[in-house]
């Protein structure tokens, strides 16, 4: 038998969950992919497939780790035993650590801008000093390498001290932390002159935009801001004390997800109207049109300017980390269980890796759009398909059931299970699967 199974506390896989679900999806991509695909026509159809899609896909992957209380591989080997399944759950988890190097290059570039904004605030007298900057970040110098390292560092730091003492901890710190973070920066970004044509931009709907890659988009996206498909969900679950509920515990993080990229919505698009800019900028939106902001903002009064970068960059920061951790944390506990590796040895190797991995990503740009498309695209996708296939298909009916309702013991679970379980048979793998082509042409 192995070492005895670490457990989260009843709030900490609650944070925990959400920490990985709010990260870099919802600060940075969800704001201009709405702008980019018709507003609250985008927001509209987004929610429609979180509740209907995502939401689903999430209970599968998480009764999964629950019931078994192991790590991918061994979760679906220990329930198909001599299948082919398992072989899926090692490509999800391939998938996690994909994203794990190169998400780390871009939480390096928000602690680069976090110090940036400690030390000296960006140049308001040169408007565009931070496109330049970011010209750097993305260039092969040695500065954004080394913030990957650090940042990559810190987070297996986290990863050592194991899921009570590190994961769980550091995620009670971190959440409240950041929605007082988020909704001070929307209350000052809807302050400023201007920034109504931000909120109308958000919420007027324009559903010409809406194209067929939207839709695709959408769906992409709410996967990814769940962290859906690459094991974590299911890792984490594994954690998760045999009296929790799945659905009240899926159905918050699910909430806490939506209420952050909306907000971030609010927080980015009225600052990016109130200075005057446009909102197309796409990925580049929040590493050089926000830090123009701020240093707009420094011009006439340089203490606010400053105080609201190191804000904003922190709010990034910390949504990165406790996503990052989510991502590691599926890696390590995979080799843990498979190769009977102690938890440092098992840090050590994914370290070492996606640092290489990650470097590679930040000097060659090809490298690191390859690596977002490939695992967001491909690997996520598949991940999640194989989970609700296996707990729609494979699985017995009355084993997801049981773990669905705690053995029949929870009302509301047991009333909408056969909602759920029609949902994983019938409407997600056909859904996933066009939506998985779309993305492909
Ligand atoms: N959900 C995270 C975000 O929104 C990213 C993530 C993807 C984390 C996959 C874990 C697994 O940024």
């Amino acid at each position: 038998m192995g070492v005895k199974r670490e457990h989260f506390g009843r709030m900490g896989v609650i944070l925990a969950l959400a920490g990985s679900a709010i990260g870099l999806g919802n600060i940075w991509r969800f704001p201009y992919m709405v702008g980019e695909y018709g507003g609250a026509a985008f927001i509209i159809v987004y929610l429609v497939f979180a509740f209907l899609i995502s939401l689903p896909a999430f209970l599968a992957e998480s009764l999964i780790g629950r019931k078994t209380g192991k790590s991918t591989y061994d979760a679906l080997e220990n329930l198909a035993p001599g299948t082919k399944w398992k072989w899926l759950g090692m490509l999800a988890v391939l998938g996690a650590f994909i994203i794990t190097s190169y998400y780390s290059v871009v939480g390096g570039w928000s602690l680069d801008f976090l110090a940036r904004s400690v030390v000296r605030g960006f140049d308001s007298a040169n408007p565009e000093g931070a496109a330049v900057v970011f010209d750097r970040m993305t260039g092969s110098t040695i500065e954004p390498l080394l913030a990957h390292a650090l940042f990559l560092g810190f987070s297996c730091m986290i990863i050592v001290l194991g899921v009570r003492k590190g994961i769980d901890r550091f995620s009670k710190v971190c959440i409240p932390l950041l929605f007082v973070l988020i909704v001070a920066m929307m209350l000052f970004s809807l302050s400023l002159p201007g920034s109504k044509d931000g909120l109308d931009y958000l919420l007027k709907p324009d559903f010409s935009k809406l194209t067929p890659r939207g839709i695709a988009c959408a769906l992409g996206q709410s996967f990814f801001s769940m962290s859906i498909g690459m094991g974590v969900v299911l890792t984490y679950s594994s954690y998760m004390k045999k009296q929790q509920k799945i659905l009240a515990t899926s159905v918050l993080t699910l909430i806490f997800d939506i209420f952050f990229a909306v907000i971030s919505g609010f927080v980015v698009m009225p600052a990016v109207f109130s200075a005057g800019l446009r909102p197309e900028a796409g990925p580049s939106l929040v590493f050089e049109s926000i830090p123009y902001i701020f240093a707009q903002m420094g011009a006439a009064s340089p203490l606010l300017g400053r105080v609201m970068a190191i804000g904003f960059f922190l709010t990034i920061l910390i949504a990165a980390l406790t996503s990052e951790i989510s991502m590691i944390e599926s890696c390590v506990s995979m080799l843990m269980e498979r190769l009977h590796w102690g938890r440092r040895k098992a840090t050590w190797v994914i370290f070492c890796a996606a640092l290489l991995l990650g470097c590679w990503c930040s000097l060659r740009s090809n490298v690191f759009s390859f690596c977002d498309f490939v695992s967001s695209n491909v690997f996520m996708m598949l991940g999640a398909l194989a989970f609700t296939l296996f707990a729609g298909w494979k699985m017995d009916r009355a084993a997801v059931q049981n773990e669905f309702t705690n053995g029949g013991s929870l009302k509301i679970s047991s009333a909408l299970f056969g909602a759920f379980y029609f949902l994983i048979k019938y409407l997600v793998p056909p859904a996933i699967l066009v939506i998985f082509f779309t993305n492909l042409l």
